[in-house]
């Protein structure tokens, strides 16, 4: 048997029905944890579920733009499990692609009330349950490529992973007083529905686009890599990993691929 990383350990995942989130609910369950997975897309979120089996997974309807709803879903995990070590907050939206001459504001508006305040809730009331039980917890958010560069995703998507980046920097610095690590993780193009919807493409079209855009050649990138490198982050293989952000993107962030210097 392989080293169950997450044995007797609670997590609460966003987005979790569906891509980056839900393959991580399989292989955080894989590992030993007890998981509440929480979404907007009840049928997907209970289908998921019931997969795994309830013993192991609970789905839990959670718009995480609505701080009330956050603040029950936390309370909900307690009641059923006693405690939070992991918050993976993941729920994400790509949001509007038009450009700035064209921005939407409203649309701009739901990305970052998504995406940055939506996450904001759910670090404010995990971390209120991990310091009340003095739970040493782990958080760890979904930022993006498009957290650290432009050009690589819409304004307000670029916008809202870019302050989250910040956030994750800022609660790191608060919540190790409590033995709380805060860390996120940057994924480069995963064809995962937000993925496909965004360009209307098929699976295997984005995964030829982030193909032929990667800089590490020969692996396709899934959401299974992003969920290892979550489990990584929840367990305690990382427990002195606090206010980092795991690039999971083959260096592309790293380089320039559009100077080509050629060694001699
Ligand atoms: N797919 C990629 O290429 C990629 C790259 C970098 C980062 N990300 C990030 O990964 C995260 C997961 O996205 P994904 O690619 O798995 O997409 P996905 O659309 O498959 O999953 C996102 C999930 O979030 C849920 N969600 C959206 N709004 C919500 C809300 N208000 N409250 C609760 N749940 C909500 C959706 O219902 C969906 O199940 C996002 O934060 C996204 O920005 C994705």
């Amino acid at each position: 048997m392989p080293k169950q990383r997450l044995e007797g350990k609670v997590a609460l995942i966003t987005g979790a029905a569906s891509g980056i989130g839900e393959e991580t609910v399989r292989l955080f369950a894989e590992h030993g944890a007890l998981i509440v997975a929480a979404d907007i897309q009840d049928e997907q979120g209970h289908q998921v579920a019931a997969s795994i089996g309830s013993e192991r997974v609970t789905y839990h309807h959670c718009d995480v733009r609505d701080e009330n709803q956050v603040e029950e879903t936390i309370k909900f995990t307690l009641e059923k499990h006693g405690r939070i070590d992991v918050l993976f907050s993941n729920a994400g939206i790509i949001g509007s692609l038009s450009g700035i001459l064209d921005l939407d504001l409203n649309e701009f508006d739901n990305t970052i009330a998504t995406n940055v305040r939506g996450v904001a809730a759910t670090i404010k009331h995990t971390a209120r349950a991990m310091v009340a039980k003095s739970t040493r917890g782990s958080i760890i958010c979904t930022t993006s490529v498009a957290a650290m560069i432009g050009g690589t995703g819409p304004h307000g998507y670029t916008t809202s992973k870019h302050a989250l980046l910040g956030l994750v920097k800022s609660a790191c610095s608060e919540l190790g007083a409590y033995g709380i690590r805060v860390n996120s993780i940057s994924p480069f193009g995963v064809a995962t529905p937000l993925a496909c919807k965004a360009f209307n493409f098929e699976p295997e079209q984005v995964e030829a686009n982030s193909c032929s855009q990667a800089n590490l050649k020969g692996v396709v990138l899934k959401a299974r890599h992003i969920a290892e490198a979550a489990l990584f982050l929840a367990s305690d293989d990382a427990v002195y990993i606090s206010g980092h952000n795991l690039v999971v993107d083959g260096g592309f962030s790293m380089v320039n691929r559009s100077y080509s210097f050629t060694p001699a």
